[in-house]
């Protein structure tokens, strides 16, 4: 069926969205983000605050989003409720103070919670797209996040079409949706580049209640210089990932590599892809960033599938500078696809995430400072670090200029257990926690990964109890973290006398 459809202001599209509804944008670690529709949003919430009327929405993207929308929602005081991700100061600042419900999910698990109605209704779906056609084929910008499912589920659709990327993505998606248990298949993916769906996503176009047309960029905030703590963490990788070909643990033809979001994990990823001892490789991973650009270049990457192309102004400009090269080396997957625990494992990923912290017995928090405090979120490091075929966690032993040990006795959160961590990198060293008991894994974490300045101490905890298969003290495990909030620095912790 052919639909001619209305073209609104965003504005217009603002008004359509009622206090209470349920949004969901596409986005996914801010690549493809809805642009005008939400900053509209955000002001019709000002507007009816104003007159003292109540306006929240709850908001679903496929992960993280841009300003445009976490944060001119939150500042707006306009989200009652959102889910999966996030990373912005904004919404952060607004969850921490308990303004924001924020529900922090697996990656892989969110879209099907959506199909199996554990998330309720969507009223809209805001999907940024390149191009569309009158029959509701809609073409992607740089990420798909959740969007199939968005759309399948959502009661109306509202596209905003950004003519920046018009003409310039087709054939760079490869859209495929999951049928629910006891229906489902085995998914058709058997190698990174291998293509099993559609390049569009097709909707019914007589949900689409109109068109708000858009030109701009995604604009996504330049990556940290690597610094060379992170260098030396990419080095210790290189030269982990050297051992294992030797020893025959990963095949000579080299695995694909999954790689997590943020300045460590690219950092890591560009050092360690930069040893021309490993073979070129292939990336499977949620998230492209640069880094995936600058190894292409350099002939070390020869194809990355991801659900997003998180990359920066300029390396989209060589993207589109060269558009048939790397149309041939580059997918956008629908999140369920890319963190699907059923490729990953079919693939052996070489799974790298980045942490805030771990514990000496091999624990790992990627999300709350101090326990408490939300930094993003979990995102897809769960899918990847229970299913990959290596799982290995990066992180700078120190925070806050050492005076933060990111070692632990105990952490504060947890993200991944002891169970799926198998790799701790920092700038110290390496710890291979494979097959090891907890007392094992904590001599090998202490020697290898923590810094100088709090081996001493850490020693000390374990020495604290004997004779128990994990050596805790419960009245001495967050000691660690008392000392900072009362001095400053954690070093001033004494777990003897
Ligand atoms: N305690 C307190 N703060 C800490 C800390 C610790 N143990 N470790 C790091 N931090 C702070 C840093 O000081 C920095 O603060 P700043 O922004 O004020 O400078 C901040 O955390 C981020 O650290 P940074 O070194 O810039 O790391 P990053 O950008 O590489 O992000 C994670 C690291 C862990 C936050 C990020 O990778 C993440 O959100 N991971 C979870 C989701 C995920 O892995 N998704 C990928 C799946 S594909």
């Amino acid at each position: 069926m052919s639909v001619s459809f209305q073209k609104i202001s965003a504005d217009e599209a603002a008004e359509c969205i009622k206090h209470q509804d349920t949004i969901a944008c596409s986005s996914f670690t801010a690549a493809g983000c809805v642009k005008k529709v939400t900053e509209s949003l955000a002001k019709k919430a000002e507007r009816e605050h104003f007159s003292g009327k109540n306006f929240q929405v709850r908001v679903f993207s496929g992960a993280s989003t841009t300003d445009h929308v976490d944060g001119a929602l939150s500042r707006a005081k306009a989200i009652s409720y959102r889910t999966p991700y996030q990373s912005n100061k904004d919404t952060r600042n607004a969850i921490n103070q308990g303004e924001i419900a924020y529900a922090d999910q697996h990656l892989s698990t969110y879209p099907q919670f959506i199909n199996y109605g554990f998330l309720g209704d969507i009223d809209y779906a805001i999907v940024e797209v390149s191009d569309y056609t009158s029959d509701g084929q809609l073409t992607l910008t740089m990420s798909a996040g959740a969007v199939p499912t968005f759309c399948r589920h959502a009661k109306h659709i509202i596209l905003e079409h950004n003519r920046f990327y018009s003409g310039k993505l087709q054939g760079l998606h490869d859209i495929y949706e999951l049928a629910n248990p006891p229906h489902r298949q085995a998914i058709p993916l058997l190698t990174p580049s291998d293509r099993i769906g559609t390049t569009t996503v097709n909707v019914d176009p007589k949900k689409i209640v109109g068109i708000v047309e858009t030109c701009e960029e995604d604009h996504l905030a330049d990556f940290k210089e690597i610094s060379p703590i992170h260098e030396r963490i990419g080095q210790h990788v290189a030269q982990f990932f050297l051992q294992e070909l030797h020893s025959g643990r990963i095949p000579s033809s080299f695995l694909p590599i999954q790689s997590g979001v943020g300045n460590i994990a690219n950092a890591v990823l560009k050092t360690m892809g930069m040893e021309k001892r490993i073979p070129a490789f292939s990336i499977y991973s949620e998230v492209a960033q640069d880094a995936v650009i600058d190894l292409m270049e350099a002939g070390r990457i020869k194809f990355a599938s991801a659900c997003a192309l998180t990359f920066t102004d300029n390396h989209i400009k060589k993207i589109f500078d060269n558009l048939d090269y790397y149309r041939q080396r580059l997918i956008i997957r629908p999140e369920e696809i890319t963190n699907h625990p059923e490729i990953i494992r079919r693939l052996g990923l070489l799974a790298m995430n980045a942490a805030l912290e771990v514990d000496i017995f091999g624990n790992v928090n990627s999300t709350h400072v101090f326990g408490s405090s939300i930094m993003n979120g979990i995102g897809g490091s769960g899918d990847f670090a229970r299913n990959g075929y290596i799982s290995i966690f990066t992180l700078p032993s120190t925070a806050k200029e050492g005076a933060i040990s990111s070692i632990v006795p105990f952490c504060s959160h947890i993200d991944h257990t002891e169970h799926d961590v198998q790799i701790i990198v920092t700038e110290q060293g390496v710890a291979d926690l494979r097959g090891k008991d907890p007392a094992q894994r904590a001599r090998c974490i202490i020697e290898n990964c923590a810094h100088p300045d709090y081996k001493p101490l850490l020693w000390d905890y374990l020495n604290l109890t004997k004779n128990k298969h994990i050596g805790h003290q419960l009245s001495a495990a967050f000691k660690i973290y008392q000392a900072y909030l009362e001095t400053g620095d954690m070093r001033n912790c004494k777990f003897n006398g």
